[in-house]
C-alpha cells in the first residue's frame, strides 16, 4: 500500500514536472533536431555571459546521463568555451536508440537549471539537413546556407534563427521588421537557401535552420576582412603623375 502511494505520489510529481516543463520551454520544447543515421551533431549551450554557472552538463533522458563540461569521449564530447559562454555537447556515431530528450543544465550554488531542451531524432533520412554544419565568410562579405526539407514540411514555416538570442528570419516575409542582411528563399519543393550580406563580426555565432519543428543547428565564422594593399609608385620622371596597384 506505501509503495502504491508513493508511486502514485511519484507519477503526480513527474506529470507536474512535465506540466511546469512544457509552461517554461514553450515553444523550444517542440524542438525537433533530426540527424542522419552515423552522422553526427553538435549543439550549442549558451549561458549568461555575466554569471557565468559553476557546472555545465549535458543531459540525456536515453541513459539519464549527465555529461560535465569537459568530457571526451568516443562518441560525445561536452566542451565548455568561455570566451563565447557557451558549452557544446557533440554526439557522434548516432543510432536509432538515441532518439529521445535531451537537455543543456547548468548549476549555480547547487541548483540546476534546464538552458534548453530539444528532441533529437535520428532517421535514415533526416526531416531537414544541412550539407555543412558550418561555414565561414569574410567581414563585409557573404555567405549562403542551403538547408534541406523532406516532403511532409513543404508547407511548413521555414526560419533561420540565431541561438544566442532566439531571433529568427521567416522565409516569405516581407514585411520590414526584418532585416534586409538576411535573404531566404524558398523552392517550394525541397530546400531553401539563406543569404546573410554584409557580414559583420559580431554575426559570428550558432544559428540553426528550421523547418516546422524539425531543425539544424550551423556554426557561422565571421573572418576579418582581407587587408588590401596599396602600393603607390611615384615616377620622377614624370612630375605629378601617380600610378596605383592594388592587390
Ligand atoms: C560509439 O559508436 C559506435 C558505433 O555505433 C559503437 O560501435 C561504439 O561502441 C560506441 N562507443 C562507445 C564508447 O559507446
Ligand atoms: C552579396 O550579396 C548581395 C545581394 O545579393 C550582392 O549584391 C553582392 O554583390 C554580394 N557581395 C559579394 C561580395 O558577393
Ligand atoms: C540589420 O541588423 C544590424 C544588426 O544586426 C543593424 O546594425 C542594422 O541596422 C539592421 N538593419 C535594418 C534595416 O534593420
Amino acid at each position: 500500500m506505501a509503495a502504491y502511494a508513493k508511486a502514485k505520489l511519484f507519477y503526480i510529481s513527474v506529470m507536474f514536472w512535465l506540466i511546469l516543463g512544457v509552461e517554461c520551454y514553450s515553444g523550444w520544447s517542440n524542438h525537433v533536431l533530426t540527424i542522419k543515421t552515423g552522422g553526427s551533431v553538435t549543439i550549442p549551450c549558451h549561458y549568461d555571459e555575466k554569471n557565468p554557472p559553476q557546472k555545465k552538463y549535458w543531459y540525456s533522458e536515453y541513459d539519464q546521463s549527465k555529461i560535465y563540461t569537459n568530457t571526451i569521449e568516443e562518441n560525445l564530447s561536452v566542451i565548455d568555451h568561455p570566451d563565447q559562454s557557451l558549452f557544446t555537447a557533440t554526439m557522434r556515431n548516432l543510432q536509432n536508440k538515441h532518439t529521445g530528450g535531451y537537455s543543456c543544465v547548468v548549476e549555480t550554488e547547487g541548483q540546476p537549471t534546464v538552458t534548453y531542451e530539444l528532441f533529437l531524432k535520428v532517421q535514415s533520412s533526416p526531416d531537414v539537413s544541412v550539407v555543412s554544419s558550418s561555414v565561414s565568410g569574410h567581414e563585409g562579405g557573404n555567405v549562403s546556407v542551403q538547408c534541406f526539407y523532406s516532403s511532409g514540411y513543404q508547407n511548413s514555416l521555414k526560419q533561420w534563427c540565431r541561438y544566442k538570442d532566439q531571433s529568427c528570419y521567416t522565409a516569405g516575409r516581407t514585411d520590414t521588421s526584418q532585416n534586409s542582411s538576411v535573404q531566404i528563399s524558398d523552392d517550394g519543393r525541397s530546400s531553401f537557401s539563406v543569404l546573410m550580406t554584409g557580414l559583420r563580426l559580431s554575426d559570428c555565432g550558432w544559428f540553426f535552420c528550421s523547418a516546422g519543428e524539425a531543425m539544424n543547428p550551423v556554426y557561422l565564422t565571421v573572418t576579418e576582412a582581407e587587408p588590401v594593399t596599396v602600393h603607390l609608385t611615384v615616377t620622377e620622371a614624370e612630375p605629378g603623375s601617380v600610378t596605383t596597384d592594388q592587390h
